[in-house]
């Protein structure tokens, strides 16, 4: 069924296209290349469908390890590499450079990570707290049970990225993350202080504010869909599984606390879309996958919100230097230019409803790409 209703028309103070103090059509704003520090390319039919829109876009990514199976070694984490590259092919994976992350188990040798970060293949080590998401299983039931990699990891400087959200089934699951704080993540800051780690694509304004006042130690992602649609969005006018994903998204008090930290200018706070591709009839099924697809509108899905928050002089700071700061690499070199349009115009393009990218094995590859149906102030040109 079609959505009969843009997500946004539910959530307020999130108007696309409401334009700022002094945006125009055709004003162009040029921007250093930005990067998105969590990413989800699956593998496959789906690497080859949705690799190229984080490409088009970014010139570095993190890309998150919870493959089946998961990718824990420096040698799954080359391989890995490069089907990256390969489905991307030659020209277009000359100028993108995927960051390959390995995924923690209890059982994980200290040494993979040594050697990963070493070759120069592996950038951060992932935290999944087992059956907390989408491929968790083989996560980590007990963060003890850790400790030698969490070591290993502070002494060579590899950053852990967290997905911060207790598994306990008696926990309400919109209290996941800002129990997880408080329970397992405090610890772990006091227990590793050497430790840098990213608690990633934070939903509260309890994480926003817990960030905010850690040290340099920590900083956070920011997805666009917890910046623009609140859980009412989950509902509106029916159940709507392209708006389902892990963390969940909360309250609009919180979707406001998102927008204040990710517009503060502190760098702490940085891109990652935790774009979550899955395909259409997995996600509208009785027992639905947990993701958003927002790869291809990423740029034009956050520079609504900062226009809206009239701060689009921030925009790069989030986008394209905190990230890198945080994680000791260079500044990207090269610009992309967005161009404002009137998005209430005749003219406007909007976002396709579906996306159709070939088929495998399985069945037709189509997905549902976040903002479908509406049309963005700015474009990606
Ligand atoms: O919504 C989500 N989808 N959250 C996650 O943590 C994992 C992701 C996925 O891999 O589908
Ligand atoms: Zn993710």
């Amino acid at each position: 069924m079609a959505h009969p209703t843009p997500a946004h028309q539910n959530v307020p103070g999130a108007q696309p296209g409401s334009p700022g103090p002094s945006a125009s059509p055709g004003q162009r704003l040029q921007l250093r290349r930005p990067d998105d520090w969590h990413v989800h390319l699956r593998d496959g039919a789906m690497l080859k469908a949705v690799a190229g829109a984080t490409a088009r876009q970014f010139a570095r990514a993190i890309v998150m390890p919870n493959l089946t199976p998961a990718v824990t070694t420096a040698a799954s984490a080359a391989a890995y590499r490069q089907r990256i590259l390969a489905a991307l092919g030659p020209e277009v994976a000359q100028g993108f450079q995927p960051l390959m992350t390995a995924y923690l188990t209890e059982t994980l040798d200290p040494a993979e990570l040594v050697r990963g970060q070493a070759e120069g293949i592996v950038t951060a080590a992932k935290l999944y707290p087992a059956g907390a998401t989408t491929n968790s299983s083989a996560g980590v039931r007990d963060l003890t049970a850790i400790a030698p990699l969490l070591e290993t990891m502070e002494r060579i400087g590899m950053p852990l990225l967290v997905h911060g959200e207790v598994t306990d089934p008696a926990v309400d699951i919109f209290d996941r993350e800002a129990v997880f704080l408080e329970r397992q993540l405090l610890p772990l800051l006091a227990r590793h202080p050497g430790l840098k780690v990213v608690l990633e694509h934070i939903t509260t304004a309890e994480a926003a504010a817990f960030v905010a006042a850690a040290g340099p130690q920590l900083a956070a992602t920011i997805t666009p869909h917890h910046l623009h649609i609140n859980r009412n969005a989950l509902f509106a006018g029916g159940l709507r599984p392209d708006f389902y994903c892990l963390p969940i998204v909360k309250r609009e008090r919180h979707r406001l606390a998102l927008r204040r930290a990710a517009t503060s200018g502190d760098p702490s706070f940085f891109l990652g879309t935790d774009s979550a591709p899955h395909r259409r009839q997995a996600k509208e099924t009785s027992c639905g996958c947990a993701g958003v697809y927002n790869a291809p509108y990423a740029i034009e899905s956050y520079a609504a919100v900062f226009e809206q928050e009239g701060a689009l002089g921030k925009l790069e700071a989030f986008a394209s230097e905190h990230g890198p700061r945080f994680y000791g690499l260079p500044l990207n070199s090269s610009v992309i230019t967005l161009e404002r349009q009137d998005p209430t115009s005749d003219q406007a393009e909007t976002v396709p409803l579906t996306l159709e990218l070939g088929s495998d094995a399985d069945a037709p590859l189509a997905l549902v790409p976040f903002h479908a149906g509406e049309a963005l102030p700015w474009r990606l040109i």
